[in-house]
């Protein structure tokens, strides 16, 4: 049987377009739709390069019975945050376990939680002297970023690194790691 993602994503899509062409012509895995809280998320315009069915939703929608109902009846294998900012609500983890995922832009428990997304992550990063940061893909749970880690995978910061290179390289991680490892979890 076909196994089905969607994907929820809030922003420009990079990653939801790597995972959507790594399956676009797949049999045995289908991108079922994008879903998006911001209307002018660049997300849209890369799904529907490849014809995959978008939507957009409110937090009213969001908040509602009728959310968990529309995701229900797409009955999806697994659901992908891909830079989707909102907080996954409570009945969603609780009929989906083990069933969403999120990528985040650092080396989890490290710079996570409400608030750090984006160049906050990276500026974090930077102000740490750290080393290394990487990409943590993981499962959802009720809090930001606290959800079993499924794969970690990090990148060497040199001291000339701005926060822009920082975020560049993590970028390459996630898109080459986040459609493999949504792969593997798919075939396994
Ligand atoms: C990525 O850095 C991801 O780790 C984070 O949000 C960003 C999304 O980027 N959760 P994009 O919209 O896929 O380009």
């Amino acid at each position: 049987m076909q196994k089905k993602i969607v994907i929820l994503a809030s922003g420009s899509g990079s990653n939801a377009e790597k995972i959507i062409h790594r399956f676009h012509s797949s049999f045995e895995i289908d991108v079922l739709s994008v879903i998006s809280n911001n209307r002018q998320a660049g997300v849209f315009d890369r799904a529907k390069s490849y014809g995959v069915p978008c939507l957009w939703i409110d937090k009213k929608f969001y908040q509602s019975e009728q959310f968990l109902s529309l995701i229900s009846n797409l009955n999806p294998d697994l659901i992908v945050l891909a830079g989707f900012l909102w907080k996954i609500p409570e009945a969603l983890v609780q009929n989906f376990p083990q069933k969403i995922i999120n990528i985040h832009p650092s080396l989890l428990p490290k710079y996570g939680g409400k608030g750090m997304y984006g160049a906050y992550v990276h500026q974090a990063v930077k102000e740490s002297g750290d080393d290394f940061t990487g990409i943590t893909i993981h499962y959802v749970n009720e809090y930001y970023d606290q959800g079993a880690i499924i794969f970690q995978n990090q990148v060497k910061i040199n001291a000339t690194d701005n926060v822009s290179n920082i975020a560049q390289k993590v970028q390459q991680l996630e898109h080459k790691y986040f459609p493999e490892v949504i792969e593997k979890i798919l075939k396994n």
